[in-house]
């Protein structure tokens, strides 16, 4: 195996002979390597791409590269590192961004962004901060990125579409499961209209589209040593969207005081502390380009990506478990009403957290 990786990564453009390649662990997507050269420095990482997750990897690369360009440029002009402060593809010896192995398997190259320190979750007002910052300052530094990206994850976080798929799968309803959950399935369709109502407002371009990052865990937000905020990595999932799907996904797991799929729904809610904290970060960064609409849609986005999430949880059980690995038979049902309890906690909550982005926003400079 070790030849094999050797191998693949002598396919790049490295600044040295590979020495070794060393496993930084499985993620939930791609297999990550750091490749260590003969003269030590720099060191590269290496990462097998899930082409079944992001089919067009070469599309995909694409929009990285844009992305990586663009914040490199900015930071160049505003005197900061534009090797430490943004990604840097290093491509195939042959140009291109990837390589494909004989195995028909994609990789690409990075290089390694040494000294940091990551986290792996964010239970504190303190990291929910520092990742408001995060994701806030990555959304700044592409605001006036207008180069289109590919769309490679077509319909995501779209309602409309997600709507289509739901009919469908209720209308099949494959094992028969329908029946058992029509409570559940009430909670989706009392909440169709207004969510809606909020994706036409950004199909109508009120709420304008950006290009937002997708995967806002706080993993991939690498911090200096003082713990400022350095870069956002992992941009598989760049898109041109509405950022508020950031933002409301990123409430989404950062305040749940319970599991993603915890049996007991008193452990469930969303904690305002860390939505707070959140928010104060991300709008000391955003608020320079967010629109009045934006704005007041914030809070709102929560909802509306937290709601999406119950619906796919339930699709997903009614259509017979396809999507979501399951650990146990009513796996996707426990974390339906899981979500839901989050949904419902951020509805009782609304006024409050309206309140607190309204606060926020009007302390920003202009
Ligand atoms: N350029 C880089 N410099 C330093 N560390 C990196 C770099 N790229 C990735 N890493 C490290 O490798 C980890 C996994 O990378 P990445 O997030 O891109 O993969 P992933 O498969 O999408 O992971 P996950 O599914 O866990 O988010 C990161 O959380 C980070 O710790
Ligand atoms: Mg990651």
């Amino acid at each position: 195996m070790n030849d094999r990786l050797k191998r693949i990564a002598g396919q790049f453009r490295l600044d040295g002979k590979v020495k070794e390649v060393v496993s930084l662990g499985e993620g939930f997507i791609n297999d990550t390597f750091i490749v260590k050269i003969d003269k030590g420095k720099p060191e590269y990482i290496l990462q097998r791409k899930n082409k079944r997750v992001f089919s067009p990897v070469p599309a995909m690369m694409e929009n990285i590269q844009k992305v990586c360009l663009h914040i490199k440029a900015k930071v160049q002009l505003s005197g900061g590192d534009p090797m430490r402060e943004a990604m840097t593809i290093i491509p195939a010896m042959d140009g291109r961004l990837y390589f494909v192995d004989e195995s028909d398997e994609y990789w690409a190259v990075s290089l390694f962004i040494d000294d940091t320190i990551a986290y792996e979750s964010a239970e504190t007002p303190e990291l929910a901060y520092a990742g408001g910052k995060g994701i806030g300052k990555f959304q700044s530094l592409v605001s006036d990125l207008k180069e289109p990206l590919t769309d490679i994850l077509p319909g995501f976080h779209n309602i409309r579409i997600r709507y289509q798929q739901w009919d469908k799968v209720l209308n099949k309803d494959p094992l028969g499961r329908k029946a058992s959950v029509a409570t559940e399935t009430g909670w989706i369709e009392d909440r169709r209209e207004e969510m809606l109502k909020f994706w036409k407002l950004v199909e109508d371009g009120e709420i304008p589209t950006r290009v937002s990052h997708n995967d806002t865990k706080i993993n991939n937000i690498l911090f200096d040593k003082k713990g400022e905020v350095l870069c956002v990595i992992d941009l598989d999932t760049v898109l041109n969207s509405t950022v508020l799907n950031d933002f409301g996904d990123a409430i989404r797991y950062y305040t749940n005081t319970g599991l993603e799929d915890d049996k007991n729904l008193d452990n469930v809610s969303m904690d305002i502390g860390i939505f707070k904290a959140f928010a104060r970060g991300y709008l000391e960064e955003a608020s320079s380009f967010l629109t009045k609409k934006e704005i007041e849609y914030l809070a709102f986005s929560a909802r509306y990506i937290t709601y999406e999430q119950v619906l796919r949880f339930l699709m997903d059980y009614i259509d017979g478990d396809n999507y979501y690995k399951i650990k146990y038979e009513d796996h996707n049902l426990v974390r339906t009403r899981a979500q839901y309890k989050l949904l419902t906690s951020m509805e009782e909550q609304f006024e409050k957290m309206n309140a607190i982005i309204r606060e926020l926003a009007s302390s920003q400079p202009k």
